[in-house]
């Protein structure tokens, strides 16, 4: 599905990263794990401010836009081809762990999270932003699915080695490429990996 819908030319997310993900990058140090990269444009940012970037993604079309992203911006991002469902990242290795509308079902989350605390040294920095489980009755992005869709409360149940430095769901305008387009309601988190 993912390889399909980014067979175009056109960057269906656009080329500018992520707006919770720009507000607050200065908080994040490297090497820097992009779960669900997609066509680059968070990990082509994280590396034009000179933070090394490992970005994954079930999508060889996307990464493959990504890796052209980051050649047009005169930067190296590593990418590497992977289900995050059976993914495994070095312990204590990266400095934060970005996730950034890499919405998963439970069963992958389960196996997965644990992994994302696992992967970062200990004063590490997660920064996730999903969209919320109020957003099942708007039509501005996102699954159609309860499960893949976040909660403060399941970031707290998920991610219980991470101490949250900010954990709050809103309303925002998110206008990041064609299918993510107007008022949305989302989750946004920044926890630090408890020592
Ligand atoms: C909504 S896009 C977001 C892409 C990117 N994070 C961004 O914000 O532009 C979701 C991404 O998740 C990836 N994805 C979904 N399920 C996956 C899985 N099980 N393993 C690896 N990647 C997955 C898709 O390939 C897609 O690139």
């Amino acid at each position: 599905m993912w390889d399909q819908r980014y067979a175009v030319d056109e960057y269906i997310y656009g080329i500018e990263p992520n707006s919770f993900l720009a507000e607050h990058a200065e908080m994040l140090s490297g090497p820097v794990l992009s779960l669900a990269e997609g066509e680059g444009r968070n990990g082509v940012f994280l590396a034009s401010l000179g933070l090394k970037v490992h970005g994954v993604d079930g999508s060889n079309v996307g990464l493959a836009k990504a890796c052209a992203l980051a050649r047009s911006r005169g930067v190296e991002i590593q990418t590497e081809v992977a289900d995050l469902g059976v993914f495994e990242p070095a312990a204590n290795y990266y400095g934060s762990v970005v996730s950034i509308f890499a919405h998963l079902p439970s069963a992958i989350r389960e196996k997965l999270y644990p992994l994302v605390e696992w992967c970062l040294k200990p004063g590490g920095i997660i920064l996730l932003e999903a969209y919320s489980e109020d957003q099942l009755t708007r039509d501005t992005g996102g699954p159609k699915d309860a499960n893949m869709l976040m909660t403060r409360a399941k970031i707290e149940r998920e991610f219980p080695n991470c101490e949250p430095i900010l954990l709050r769901e809103l309303e925002r305008e998110v206008c990041e490429g064609t299918y993510h387009t107007g008022v949305a309601s989302v989750v946004q988190f920044i926890g630090t990996k408890k020592a």
